[in-house]
């Protein structure tokens, strides 16, 4: 498709999907009429940017199903984002959306290296999560053999690997980490395994953890985007021959980036925040999403006609603002795996020191690290986050394997200010 065609198809699903907003979901209606907008002044892509935007807060407050836009009969399935404060969000899908999800899960596994035929070790939690049964459908969808193994019982994951002999393999960056910890004490080497690609998203991962986790596996890492609210995984997908982003599929969700704080749109090439709009959804629209995820729109290049996204810098909830400097994980993330003798598994803790906040980060040193290593590390890091970021943190060298693992989602964060 050029970029005319898709231009045009956008317009026309975008038209589409903001009359069956407008018409079947209450909270739409009132936000568009108080907005003073109709979805008939959705003349050309651009005026999507007069639109009201759409926040967590808003499917909270609609909470279960009220931002759901067809009769309860026709939800074929139903997923929650647990949410660490406060009622979780809940999504819908029609047959049709369930569909649509697997193909564009089938082609981001695709874009990715796998292939029909393939066998495709799933590690993502099956459940309400999004994760699991995203890939699941988009694996068997993509004429793959889906191996549904979900998350945890570590060991076995381990046995699976070597006894199946999958192609690919789909879960968190943090739980390949922990699979990596997991081979090496049941003295199997992960460079000879059968797994090729590996396709990791659901929480932000550095160019450092990419290296990091290619040296150890010898396959290719690639990235895939997604949330509950827009659909789930299989929104974007970095492609496996360039390894440069993640193409936005852009002929069912339109990205914009938007000015975080006032919220006005701004140009490709600007890093601000993620919103999508559905293009093709049925049992839940989703206008102008805001999903705090920090970025910037890139032209196309592997598909030429779809833009890409850079890879994620962090969510705005994750920055952490200290004595006035934002600081994201992603960026000790870096520092950690840059440092020689220091693993990639760390924590960040914020404490209250008299009336300031304090950030120690508490790393692990790698097994071979000699006492007089661990202390260079932990200098090196406090100067080189002192150069980059520009903030004083202490540093704590660890232990090998102290650390708490993750069978999912990372919570790198600990903290423990006084409130
Ligand atoms: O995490 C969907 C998903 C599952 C994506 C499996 C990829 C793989 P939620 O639980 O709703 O959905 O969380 C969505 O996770 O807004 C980002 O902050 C973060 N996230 C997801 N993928 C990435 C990624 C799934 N590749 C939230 N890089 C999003 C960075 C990501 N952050």
């Amino acid at each position: 498709m050029s970029t005319d065609q898709l231009r045009a198809l956008q317009l026309e699903r975008l038209q589409w999907t903001l009359r069956h907003a407008y018409e079947n979901v209450p909270h739409y209606r009132t936000a568009f009429d108080e907005a003073g907008v109709h979805p008939d002044d959705c003349r050309a892509l651009s005026d999507l940017a007069k639109f009201p935007t759409t926040s967590k807060a808003d499917l909270r407050e609609n909470y279960p199903f009220g931002m759901f836009a067809v009769p309860q009969a026709e939800v074929r399935r139903i997923h929650a984002s647990s949410g660490t404060t406060g009622k979780p969000t809940v999504v819908g899908y029609t047959a049709r959306d369930v569909d649509t999800w697997a193909g564009l899960v089938a082609r981001s596994i695709r874009a990715a290296g796998g292939r029909p035929g393939h066998r495709i070790h799933n590690a993502y939690g099956y459940g309400l999560f999004t994760g699991g049964l995203g890939a699941h459908y988009g694996i068997e969808k993509l004429g793959a053999t889906a191996i549904p193994v979900s998350g945890g019982m570590t060991p076995r994951q381990v046995q699976l690997i070597q006894d199946f002999r999958p192609d690919v393999i789909m879960l968190t960056p943090s739980y390949m980490l922990t699979l990596l910890g997991e081979f090496e004490r049941q003295g199997v080497d992960p460079r000879a395994t059968s797994l090729q690609v590996g396709i990791f998203g659901a929480e932000p991962w550095t160019e450092q953890m990419r290296s990091e986790i290619e040296e150890r596996t010898a396959m290719h890492a690639v990235d895939i985007y997604g949330l509950s609210e827009v659909m789930g995984p299989g929104v974007a997908q970095e492609c496996v021959e360039t390894k440069d982003g993640l193409h936005v599929w852009e002929d069912h969700f339109l990205p914009e980036v938007i000015d975080p704080l006032d919220g006005t749109a701004l140009a490709d090439g600007e890093e601000g925040e993620l919103a999508f709009t559905s293009l093709t959804k049925q049992a839940l629209p989703i206008i102008r999403y805001r999903t705090r995820d920090l970025t910037r729109l890139l032209p196309g290049t592997a598909r030429p006609a779809m833009r890409r996204m850079q890879k994620i810098t962090g969510r705005s909830d994750d920055m952490i603002i200290l004595r006035g400097v934002n600081l994201f994980p992603t960026q000790i993330e870096e520092i950690v795996l840059r440092t020689a003798g220091l693993a990639p598994h760390f924590q960040m803790v914020l404490t209250t020191e008299g009336r300031m906040d304090a950030l120690a980060v508490r790393v692990e040193a790698r097994p071979d690290t000699t006492p007089q290593r661990r202390a260079a590390a932990a200098a090196e890091l406090v100067s080189a986050v002192k150069d980059t970021v520009g903030v004083s943190v202490a540093c704590e060298v660890v232990d090998p394997d102290t650390l708490e693992r993750s069978v999912g989602k990372l919570q790198r964060l600990r903290d423990l200010r006084a409130r």
